[in-house]
This record gives C-alpha cells, structure tokens and sequence, in this order.
C-alpha cells in the first residue's frame, strides 16, 4: 500500500490526511505540530471549519522552525456556501490563503453543492439558487492561476459529479465524501474510479465523538472481530479497509497517542478473506445534509440532496 495516491493533475496526494473539523481554534495549533511530527503530510482544512487563522500560525511555526518545508505538506481548503457566487470565489480563496498564511493550496474544494446569499447562514431567507457551472469556471480560474494547484468538489452525489464533469474544463481531482465502513459508498465509488476522480473519505472512524451519531464504527462486531484478529485497534481496521477501498482517509483527533495510531496502517494489511466480511455490515448515512432540506431549498428531501444515495 503506497502512502500517497496520484490526483489526474499528476500531482501526489499523502492517503492519510489530519481532518480539522471542530477541533478548537485553541488547541488546533498544538495539533497540527504534533501531526506534522507524527509523520503526517496532509491537512484537511475548511473556511467553514472557524480554525484557518490559527491553523496559519502553525504552518509558519513548523516552517520557520524547518521542521518541514511548504512542498512537503499537501494542503486541502474549502470554498463555503456563502462564497459560490464567481466573483466571490477568488475572493474567499484569497482570504483562506491569507489565514493560512501560504501562496496556494494543493487542493480547493466546493465544501457543498449548496448556495447561500454572501455574509448569512443557512437558513430559509438566505438561500440563492444554485450555478454550480458559473462558479467551477471561477475554480478553474484558480487552478490556471496555480493559487490552487488542484479543485474539486465535496458531497456530491453520482448525479452531481456526472453533471459537472460534463460540462468542466478542469476535472474536479477528488470527491471529499463522508465515508467508512458503515457507509461505504459503493456505488460512488465505482463512479469516480471510472472517471478518475479521487474519493476522500471524512469522517472515517464515524465520528464518535459527535453527540448526533447514530451508530458506531468503533464498536461494530465485524470491524471488532477483525480488529481481535489483526491485532489491531477498530480504529486501525476503519482506517486501513479505507486505504485498501482505494480511498484517501482524513481521521481527526487531537490526542498525540491517536494520530499516531491513526497513521501506523502501512506494513500489515487486512487480508482477503476477512476484508469481504465488511461487505454484510449495514448501511447508514451519518451525516445527512440536514440543513440543505427544506421545502424552500433546491433540495425538497434528503433524496433530492443525494439524488438516491441515501
Ligand atoms: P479525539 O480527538 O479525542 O481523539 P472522525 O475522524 O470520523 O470524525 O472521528 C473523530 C473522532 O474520533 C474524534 O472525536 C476523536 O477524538 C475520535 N478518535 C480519533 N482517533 C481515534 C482512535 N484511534 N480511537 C478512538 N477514537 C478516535
């Protein structure tokens, strides 16, 4: 197993990457040096997330400091709801940079296929009809600007992807989906292999920590009973059948003992014959889209939202 994938930019991609999603402006700065020292090479990071600014000062510490240097990092961001109008986008990329305090990041994501009004939140009043083909050519501008050395796309469905990647100049490189044992995303999958898309899978261990989640990877019987046999944590197993998918895997956590268990996935593998037993895991869709649904949305239902991956 490679510790890195190829993007269709030709560009290399670390396969395990920091997700940063909730974790405190306050303590997201000892977390990104303790990664970078846990070997990591991939931050998954989002203007939405509230944490860039302070993820920035990191960066620079770690550079000044030459614990690594900006071309070994891959670093991921994301555009927000707020910001799809074209002429917004290089302005909000513009500003990632800023907080960041980089040139470029390595890749640049539409965080949802969702829009609303510039400044608000999302909720009824705000929502603005969606142009998702105005504002990839305003992401394929970045990309020919090199401010953004790769884009894509996140939560999109099978539809969503068909439907950009016919129209696009630039092919979005990755989709960054939720997904893990318990979700396994099969049928996308196959559809981004086939076009040369890569899948990023978020929330890979299920979130645990989140009070909203239904259902828990960690303590699934089948990834337990594979765990016992590999001796290896649950943790390990939702991570490494992630990798062995074929899919890039951003695990969060903030405590060093974790992130390094996190990373430890490349000199034993599950085997084949364990490996088909996730196959009869049961299906649940974690993160459902729920504030994108609404009768005034574009998407009336969760259906709508997944175009029926749900
Ligand atoms: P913590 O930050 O306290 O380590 P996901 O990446 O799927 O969103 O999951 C993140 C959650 O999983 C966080 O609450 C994190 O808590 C927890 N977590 C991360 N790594 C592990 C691990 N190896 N074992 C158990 N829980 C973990």
């Amino acid at each position: 197993m490679a510790r890195h994938f190829i993007l269709n930019t030709g560009a290399k991609i670390p396969s395990v990457g920091l997700g940063t999603y909730s974790i405190d402006p306050d303590v997201v700065g000892d977390a990104i040096i303790a990664v970078v020292k846990a070997g990591y090479r991939h931050i998954d990071c989002a203007r939405m997330y509230g944490n860039e600014k302070e993820i920035g000062v990191a960066l620079k510490k770690l550079f000044d400091d030459g614990l690594v240097k900006r071309e070994d990092l891959f670093i991921t961001s994301k555009l927000w709801c707020t910001d799809l109008a074209p002429e917004d986008v290089p302005v909000a990329l513009d500003s990632t940079l800023t907080d960041l305090q980089l040139d470029y990041v390595d890749l640049y994501l539409v965080h949802w296929p969702f829009r609303v009004k510039k400044g608000t939140s999302i909720s009824p009043e705000n929502f603005v009809q969606l142009d998702i083909p105005a504002t990839w050519e305003a992401m394929e501008k970045l990309y020919d600007s090199q401010k953004a050395r790769a884009i894509g796309v996140s939560n999109f469905s099978s539809k969503k992807l068909g439907d950009l990647l016919a129209i696009a100049r630039i092919p979005p490189a990755v989709n960054q989906v939720e997904c893990h044992p318990c979700w396994n995303q099969t049928k996308l999958h196959t559809f981004c292999q086939s076009k040369g898309v890569l899948l990023s899978a978020y929330s890979p261990l299920g979130s645990p920590g989140s009070s909203k989640i239904r259902t828990s990877i960690l303590t699934n019987p089948i990834v337990k009973m594979v765990a016992d046999k590999l001796d290896k944590t649950p943790a390990q197993i939702a991570l490494r059948w992630g990798l062995q998918m074929g899919h890039i895997v951003l695990p969060k956590s903030t405590k060093e003992s974790r992130m390094k268990e996190n990373i430890e996935l490349f000199d034993w593998s599950i085997p084949e014959e364990l490996f088909v037993k996730f196959s009869e895991i049961e299906q649940v869709r974690l993160i459902r889209g729920d504030p994108f649904v609404h009768p005034e949305s574009i998407y009336k239902s969760h259906d709508e939202l997944w175009d029926g991956e749900i």
